[in-house]
């Protein structure tokens, strides 16, 4: 994956993607709604690699959230074996790997292979600059909890903001500017709530598998039409 290339100087810094419409996708097809998540795959490895030749500090893609479980089993775990071979090829080649791979989300459900991938690629990836953001398991309210929780364990009985933005999963991440959503729905669906407050939200009915690099420029050339006034004038 190629490093960044600064040709973004205005930002977006942070971007998010809801990856939606791989089941509708699969389904115009007639084809079963796993392989829709097999090519969602194909397009997250796209919009990644774009990514990484815009200058962008932090990307997020939700890939699997708290309400998800409630899939069939079948389509559950169609989905976390994609996530495991995608995982097992970044370990392989985790030295020329562009990012630091943080997992947002409760790991508590995963054990033993997976957790333990889960665990040494973000150990390994430490130290770099650049973030890349798979939230799984994840869900906004269960961040805030999780969140709470952490701050009222180390003691604490009032809070500022700032102790929450640091008991957050993006915690080590930029402020979020933009929220992409494909799929034609017009909600955030219990994804990044605190980080959200000032994000820009961009909605396309383009289908997540259909999505690309075009797509995320025009994502980001609308960005650059917003006149962000974060409660200002
Ligand atoms: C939403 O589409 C998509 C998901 C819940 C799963 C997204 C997961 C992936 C693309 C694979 C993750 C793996 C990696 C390596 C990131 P939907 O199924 O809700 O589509 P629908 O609204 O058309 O039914």
């Amino acid at each position: 994956m190629a490093d960044t290339t600064k040709n973004n100087p205005t930002g977006p810094r942070h971007i998010a993607f809801i990856m939606d419409g791989n089941g509708r996708w699969a389904k115009e097809r007639g084809l079963p709604r796993e392989h829709g998540h097999r090519f969602g795959v194909k397009a997250f490895r796209a919009v990644l690699d774009h990514c990484a030749t815009l200058d962008i500090d932090a990307v997020t893609f939700y890939a699997f959230s708290t309400e998800n479980w409630k899939r069939p089993k079948r389509e559950v775990n169609a989905i976390l074996r994609l996530m495991d071979s995608y995982l097992a090829e970044c370990e392989k080649k985790i030295d020329d790997y562009a990012f630091r791979i943080v997992f947002l989300g409760d790991k508590a459900p995963f054990e033993g292979a997976r957790r333990t991938r889960m665990e040494r690629l973000e150990a390994h990836t430490r130290t770099r600059r650049r973030i890349l953001n798979i939230a799984l398991n994840y869900g906004g309210r269960d961040e805030l909890v999780h969140a709470c929780n952490l701050l009222l364990a180390s003691g604490k009985n009032t809070v500022t903001a700032a102790d929450i933005e640091g008991a957050l999963y993006t915690k080590d991440s930029p402020p979020l500017d933009l929220i992409v959503r494909t799929g034609g729905d017009l909600r955030i669906s219990n994804f990044l709530l605190w980080q959200a407050a000032y994000a820009e939200l961009y909605f396309t009915d383009i289908l997540w598998p259909d999505f690309g690099p075009a797509e995320v420029d025009a994502a980001i050339a609308e960005f650059h039409q917003r006149k962000r006034r974060f409660g200002g004038v």
